[in-house]
């Protein structure tokens, strides 16, 4: 492959290799002589393949989107939607998708959440890691986006994201490195916004640094439409290709910056040569096979990705010969998606109401609201109506498909007031309400201690209507685990006194504190934990056993469906650090999940692994991953709030910690070396007992000991401390 891209290379003039470096227009780049041309196309729930930027797509299925497939839980279904998408894209000569986005969920305000996996970086990465898979599996190139640190859509275009190192490497860039090293995307996509100052389409540390040197990415990096701000550096930091094209103006800008010694052809072809590299490999990449129909693969994803939040009395799943009121206008035409790039013009859309009457004839419906929020009581005074006459009453809330969109955020996290006001009366006059509320984020629920039942339902795809009925009818499991944490109210979120930020720049103040990291820490009761999901049947997690061997540490154990039924367990792994720490660390962290499929009665294995780096944290003095030696906690749940399983391990970790003269007492006293200080500081009549001695640095003891400790007493004791 070097040998045809250097030798094509060869072929082109500077002024064609300059052009290179721009698409030929929204979708499409330049094809000067034999090389190929890359088509590209939207994105993470189908493929939108529209002829110019936001133009109507081309009809194709339009999948759960990427906050309802985290909800599965399940690597391997997000690999069978990266599959399918893939398929897809082939199918229509579609040779990267611009997908998936796998940016942090920093606040649930995000307007793009709907569209992105996790407040957690190690879920968001396992499974967008298998997504790609999925996707590259059919010849297809992926487009990991946007990186990074596009957690919000308030000023995305010039807005600078400052975050401080530690938070950068352990919440923001994991997600990324794990696509990276674990399922190489054939590109990368820049975000719009500045990384502490430097615009990430210019950003040489994050695009060469980190993102090739450091983790070894050797594809293509992309801008994201429009995020180019100046070329040249872009060239230097190594961002390959504008989008979109054709920019002639940057073309004549480009040449003339290698003319003038501005810029160096060696850059110049390190990045059209991956331009001419990619085009050789999705040329190369096999025929496509004839479309399949997806519906049905995206029908099983929805209903595996819907969360019950809440299941009193077992309200769920329903008896067919129940009557039913469904109320709602989502039940007539469910939102599926959300807004902006990621919208996909479906094949067809299951309307919920339809599907349920497959399974159960007499069910009633009542609009009950308008979607945009005007009141009508009409339509309320029918929805009560309506379900009077009902044993069951099931009510669609959520958002509407305005309400969750790229380039927008919302400003708070309710739902309508005619909805709650809805919600409210129906529990006020019946005894059995289920409530759905189908969301591209978390919203506040000021009534959920009132209905039997909670269903979470993110926009899921064309199929969600069919899904819905499924799970409610029984015929399939709501085996979906929250992948954010859904907050009481806005004003509990880990960031809400720092987003969106001000007019240039938005600080990361919280850290690493996101998500549950935040709640936990700050003992904070979330109205539904990350994690959290329960299921129509019952299992029995039992024979735990562990193995250690230094850092790594494996766990074994069985998986019972105890229930009557098929049931999805999914298990998962956090570690908590016990005691003090180097740095301030979360309370614990997701470090391994798996999600099972088990028949009634049935009984299975599960094995986790953990290694040094599931106990590490990121040393900013250090540039790497350390694992500090000392006791872990590692909890087995059902969620991050319900543990089945607790055994603490104590590791030797990666580094050792290096005491100086700056090392105070309470540091020393507890090691190796903390009986002969004692006994040194009895001689000299130093008494530790003494708050202010214990904090006193190992440098300052001769001058509390009235000089009967010498300075070369300290050195000895920091050279016994370190010789551990
Ligand atoms: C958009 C989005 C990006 C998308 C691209 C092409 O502005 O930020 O996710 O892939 O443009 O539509």
């Amino acid at each position: 492959m070097q040998e045809s891209v250097e030798k094509l290379l060869k072929s082109l003039s500077l002024e064609e290799k300059c052009a290179l470096l721009s698409g030929a227009d929204a979708w499409s780049t330049k094809a000067p002589g034999d090389i190929p041309q890359i088509n590209m196309s939207d994105g993470p729930h189908g493929v939108r393949k529209a002829r110019v930027m936001m133009d109507a797509a081309d009809p194709a299925t339009c999948f759960p989107t990427l906050a309802a497939l985290a909800c599965t839980w399940d690597k391997s279904r997000a690999e069978d939607i990266g599959r399918a998408i893939g398929s897809e894209a082939a199918s229509m000569d579609v040779d990267v998708i611009l997908a998936p986005g796998v940016n942090i969920k920093r606040s649930p305000l995000g307007g793009r959440n709907f569209e992105y996996f996790s407040e957690d970086p190690y879920l968001a990465g396992q499974m967008a890691a298998r997504y790609v898979d999925g996707v590259q599996s059919q010849g297809v190139g992926a487009s990991v986006k946007h990186f990074a640190l596009n957690s919000q859509e308030t000023r995305r275009m010039s807005i600078s994201a400052d975050v401080d190192e530690r938070a950068l490497r352990e919440i923001y860039l994991p997600a990324f490195e794990t696509v990276i090293r674990e399922a190489s995307p054939w590109t990368v996509m820049c975000a719009y916004n500045r990384l502490n100052g430097v615009f990430c389409s210019e950003n040489y540390r994050l695009l060469t640094q980190i993102l090739r040197e450091e983790w070894g990415f050797d594809g293509l990096v992309v801008s994201d439409w429009g995020a180019v701000v100046d070329r040249v550096e872009g060239v230097k930091a190594g961002l390959d290709l504008e989008m979109p094209g054709p920019a002639d103006e940057n073309t004549l800008i480009l040449i003339n910056a290698v003319r003038d010694g501005r810029l160096s052809e060696k850059d110049m072809d390190a990045c059209a040569g991956r331009v001419v590299a990619l085009a050789l490999k999705c040329a190369g990449a096999p025929e496509a096979r004839p479309p399949r129909n997806h519906h049905m693969t995206a029908r099983r994803c929805a209903a595996e990705g819907m969360v019950l939040a809440k299941n009193d009395g077992g309200l769920l799943p329903l008896i067919p010969a129940q009557r039913v009121a469904l109320i709602g206008p989502f039940g007539m035409e469910p939102v599926i998606g959300g807004g902006g790039s990621s919208t996909v013009t479906p094949t067809k859309v299951d309307v919920p109401l339809e599907e349920m009457r497959v399974y159960d004839p007499p069910v009633f419906y009542a609009k009950g609201f308008r979607t945009d929020g005007t009141p009508d009581d009409a339509l309320f005074n029918e929805a009560l109506a309506t379900a009077a006459k009902a044993d069951v009453v099931v009510v669609m809330a959520g958002l509407s498909f305005e309400a969750q969109t790229e380039g927008a955020d919302r400003d708070n996290l309710s739902l309508p007031a005619v909805q709650n006001r809805l919600v409210d009366a129906l529990c006020d006059a019946h005894k059995n309400v289920v409530v759905i509320v189908t969301a591209g984020a978390p919203v506040e629920l000021p009534w959920a201690n009132k209905p039997k039942a909670i269903l979470i339902a993110y926009p899921a795809g064309q199929s969600m209507g069919g899904a819905i009925a499924d799970v409610l009818y029984g015929i399939k499991e709501p085996s979906g685990r929250l992948a954010e944490t859904w907050p009481v109210r806005l004003e509990d979120t880990p960031c809400h006194l720092e987003f969106p930020g001000g007019a240039d720049a938005v600080r990361y103040g919280e850290g690493v504190f996101v998500g549950y990291r935040w709640y936990d820490g700050r003992k904070l009761a979330p109205l539904f934990p990350f994690g959290h999901g329960l299921s129509y049947t019952t299992f029995q997690f039992t024979d735990i056993n562990s193995v250690q061997n230094g850092n790594d540490i494996t766990i074994d154990l069985k998986v019972t469906n105890t229930g009557s039924r098929t049931g999805r367990p999914v298990v998962q792994v956090y570690v908590a650090p016990q005691g003090t720490a180097y740095v301030p660390r979360p309370l614990q962290e997701l470090k391994g999940f798996e999600k099972l499929r088990l028949s009634a009665g049935e009984t299975a294995h599960m094995t986790f692994s953990l290694d040094a780096r599931s106990f590490s944290y990121y040393d900013v003095n250090k540039t790497e991953w350390v694992a500090e030696p000392g006791t872990y906690e590692v909890r087995l749940g059902t969620s991050s709030r319900s543990f089945f399983y607790k055994q603490k391990f104590t590791i030797p970790g990666t580094v050792r910690r290096q005491f100086t003269v700056h090392s105070p007492l309470s540091d020393l006293l507890p090691t190796q070396v903390g009986d002969k200080l004692r006994m040194m500081l009895g001689e000299a009549g130093v008494d530790i007992s003494i708050p202010i001695v214990a904090s006193t640095p190992l440098r300052a003891l001769p001058m509390f000991s009235n000089g009967r400790m010498k300075p070369a007493d300290c050195d000895e004791i920091i050279r016994l401390a370190n010789s551990g």
